[in-house]
């Protein structure tokens, strides 16, 4: 039996098994992390462990952030499983494809299509007769992004100062936004915080995430709201993409098994029902001590010119790179590493190299 580590919970699977201080602690480690977060540094604290990338559903940012997280910590990851080159090929069930990847590595980060499979899976594996592996929920269905969250949580740290007291004003797909399900959650964590929800059209947030004096309004009177703010507040928009798959899913019983020109097109439909925008002129209303943050992939919700743009209100490109200390930090806690954390500077095997420049 392993020891069961990181405040109580061996595996990563969601934002409600993190209390105030364990959530404070976890973006206190990414700071003292975040030197060492890029530009050629390496450390040495995840020497020996190996990360299984299982993505069951496709993602740019989240596998990245694992993969460059357990090398820059000094680890190593096994291939990312591509369901269609394993051996599920031949047959073999979802189950016998993560017991597998139990065997050879010590951190499984999972994102599944459908809800509660990483607690499903982490199940599994307690169940075995003798296994190490912690799984990471890495996103499961419409239900949670937990991972997603802590970044989230440190984005907005770093840059008003403080999780508490602030306005959310949370805008999209509140219905299927798997990352906004866990945002609400956590932000009731802390305190003084105001959350009001503009999802577009019916997509609205389900009774089961819904906070304590949580308010919602249509997208349409974002405006209005907004222009309603006090000036001195300190203000998250955090907009999310439609998740045009997850409603093509319910529409469309077979929507799996349709070519991917078929696909495209449907999804292309879903979007156009289902616009909105967050321009200058909404950013322009909103009080100065304002960020616009979005967990990415983006639709048309935030257009090149406000998403490229150098505003310190906008930040999902940040947002980005904020994410590897934070994922360094959860997967040395995870792996029982707390102490290696307080002095990450003791293992730090090879130092930035200076870019010549012409
Ligand atoms: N934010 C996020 O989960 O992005 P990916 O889907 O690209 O991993």
């Amino acid at each position: 039996m392993v020891e069961i580590g990181w405040r109580g919970h061996r595996h990563l699977l969601s934002i409600d098994q993190f209390s105030r201080s364990d959530i404070e602690d976890v973006l206190g480690f990414s700071r003292k992390l975040r030197p060492f977060s890029g530009e050629g540094s390496e450390l040495s604290i995840l020497r020996g462990r190996i990360l299984k990338p299982m993505f069951f559903e496709p993602s740019s940012r989240t596998i990245d952030r694992h993969t460059g997280a357990i090398l820059t910590m000094g680890g190593k990851y096994n291939p990312p499983l591509i369901p269609e080159a394993s051996s599920m090929e031949k047959g073999e069930s979802e189950e016998d494809t993560v017991i597998t990847a139990a065997q050879t590595s010590d951190i499984l980060a999972i994102r599944h299509p459908e809800r509660y499979a990483p607690h499903k899976f982490a199940k599994l594996i307690d169940n075995l007769k003798s296994n190490t592996a912690r799984v990471i929920n890495c996103g499961d269905g419409s239900n949670e992004h937990p991972t997603q969250t802590l970044l989230d949580f440190y984005t907005i740290a770093e840059e008003l100062g403080t999780l508490d007291g602030l306005t959310w004003l949370i805008v999209g797909d509140l219905e299927y936004g798997r990352t906004v399900h866990s945002l609400v959650k956590g932000i009731q964590k802390f305190s003084g915080n105001k959350v009001i929800g503009f999802p577009v059209d019916e997509l609205r947030l389900p009774q089961e995430y819904r906070p304590n004096g949580y308010h919602e309004f249509n997208f349409d009177d974002l405006a209005n709201v907004a222009s309603e703010i006090p000036r001195g507040a300190r203000v998250v928009l955090y907009a999310t993409r439609v998740q045009v798959e997850r409603i093509a899913r319910k529409r469309y019983p077979d929507y799996d098994n349709l070519d991917e020109i078929k696909k495209k097109e449907i999804q292309n439909g879903i979007y156009k029902e289902f616009k909105y925008q967050i321009t200058f002129k909404l950013l322009d209303a909103l009080p100065e001590k304002t960020r616009l943050s979005h967990p990415l992939p983006r639709g048309n919700e935030i257009g090149n010119d406000v998403f490229n743009s150098h505003s310190p209100k906008v930040v999902p490109i940040g947002q980005m790179r904020y994410g590897l200390p934070v994922t360094m930090a959860y997967l040395a806690l995870f792996s029982g590493l707390e102490e290696m954390l307080h002095e990450p500077e003791r293992y730090v095997t090879s130092q930035p190299i200076a870019l010549q420049t012409v």
